[in-house]
């Protein structure tokens, strides 16, 4: 079933780094801390635990053992294992969301180069407070030109990579990046935590209040978590597909896990504490991370370098994600449909451009895409939400019920372990891939579907 020349990975850490780099992004920087803090923060923090336990990981696994059997892309694995069935469809969902995905998150990535660029020239050097850090970012999203031009440059970048290949582009890059961006990430959780207010983010991020539970906040926290571990559109299949026969996969898998779960958390020991510290509300949306972050910089010694490094580091992360939403569209390409990678890189990534024109323009660039017939939401919150919370869930929900039920636990079992690395907790996994994800995500749409609490 192996196709010739798709490239592997170099072993299991490269594997990981790259794996750990599609799902630590700016899900866990970016969306997690805004997320908990528009949701009510604890209760949120623990939901989202759970769900990263119970499905989250079973997901990744699942993901992971088709991959890894049939060397392919999502479209290809499917048709591989059940030919002539409706499930190459699911494929090709994962496929749409890719380019859904990456249609906005280009956007957003864009701004953590002019982040970086303020840096840099020493905007976000000094002492910021909270107005003047909202004033500046206010400006920055809502200027077409800039931002259009910026989505433009993080594409290219993109493509740049893809175009290389799995170990020569993908694994080179994430190798020295993802330690680094660790680093950087508990210095400035020492530094935030410490500062005065500190213990008062703490406890909104850690203490529950389940008064605050709704459909929306279960929701939110499944959507996070898929989210954030690149799961329900196939990046892990196509992740997967490129994993060494003699590494063992499931440790490599639970790994990337633990370990996205583990920046997210970080990332929010960063944001809250200096969220308290410069008061600005935990509920203020997307621009959270980007008006909250300036005011730590000025207040550490060698401020501007810590600022420098963060975004670039951000920006980098947001790279490793992107490259892995265009890869798992260009693997589809190339492998389906006999394209030359080079080719399919620029032409997948081009068109990705210009469907991320809207979603650049929606933060006060036009009228229009601000306020998308009138729902009160922008163009890119609604792609956020159709493609990164309902596609992934579906998605997850039609993977576990294919592994659980159509292909089969034993075989997707055989699969995790045919290194020969005996899967701990085989059963449970099992079991929780076949009934507990199916049946807890059913719950989790349904619910919010009989109770209107769309987003
Ligand atoms: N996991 C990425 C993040 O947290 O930023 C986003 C993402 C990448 C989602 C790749 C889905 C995906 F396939």
């Amino acid at each position: 079933m192996a196709t010739a020349n798709r490239g592997q990975w170099s072993g299991k850490t490269g594997f990981i780094l790259a794996a750990a780099g599609s799902a630590i992004g700016l899900g866990n920087i970016w969306r997690f801390p805004y997320t908990a803090g528009e949701n009510g923060g604890g209760a949120f923090v623990l939901i989202y635990l759970a769900f990263v336990m119970l499905i989250g990981i079973p997901v990744v696994l699942a993901e992971l053992s088709i991959g890894r059997k049939t060397e392919k892309n999502p479209v290809g694995a499917f048709k591989a294992l059940v030919p002539n069935s409706l499930w190459p469809y699911l494929g090709g969902l994962g496929v749409l969301t890719g380019f859904g995905i990456l249609a906005f998150y280009s956007v957003l990535a864009g701004w953590t180069l002019s982040y970086l660029y303020g840096a840099v020239t020493g905007i976000y050097g000094g002492v910021m407070n909270a107005e003047e850090s909202a004033a500046l970012f206010t400006h920055l999203i809502g200027d077409p030109v800039l931002t259009i031009s910026l989505t433009a440059a993080f594409l290219f970048l993109t493509v740049i990579v893809v175009r290389k290949g799995v170990s020569g582009g993908i694994e080179k890059a994430t190798k020295i990046l993802m330690p680094l961006l660790l680093l950087i990430l508990i210095i400035l959780a020492v530094r935030s935590v410490t500062l005065p207010g500190g213990s008062e983010g703490l406890a909104y991020l850690f203490t529950p209040d389940f008064s605050k539970l709704s459909g929306t906040v279960i929701m939110s926290a499944l959507g996070q978590a898929l989210f954030s571990l690149s799961l329900g559109m196939g990046a892990m299949i196509t992740y997967g597909s490129y994993f060494p026969k003699t590494e063992n996969l499931h440790q490599a898998g639970i790994a990337v896990a633990l370990f996205d779960t583990g920046i997210a958390i970080l990332a929010g020991l960063i944001i809250f504490p200096a969220l308290f510290f410069v008061g600005v509300e935990p509920g203020a949306g997307p621009g959270l991370v980007f008006i909250v972050l300036p005011s730590i910089f000025g207040s550490l010694p060698a401020g501007q370098l810590f600022a420098i490094a963060f975004y670039a580091l951000l920006a980098i992360a947001a790279l490793t994600s992107t490259i892995s939403l265009l890869e798992v569209v260009v693997a589809y390409f190339v492998d389906e449909k006999g394209w030359d990678r080079n080719k399919a890189a620029w032409i997948l990534g081009g068109l990705c451009f210009v469907l991320a024109v809207p979603s650049s323009l929606s933060s006060g660039g036009s009228a229009m895409f601000t306020d998308f017939l009138g729902t009160g939401l922008s163009f890119l919150d609604i792609n956020n939400i159709i493609w990164g919370n309902y596609s992934l869930t579906i998605g997850a929900l039609l993977i576990c019920l294919f592994v659980g039920w159509q292909w089969g636990i034993p075989t997707a079992l055989e699969s995790l372990e045919s290194s020969g690395h005996k899967m701990p907790g085989r059963n449970f996994l099992g079991f929780l891939i076949k009934v507990v994800c199916p049946v807890a995500i059913s719950i989790v749409l349904i619910y919010i579907i009989v109770t209107q609490q769309y987003f």
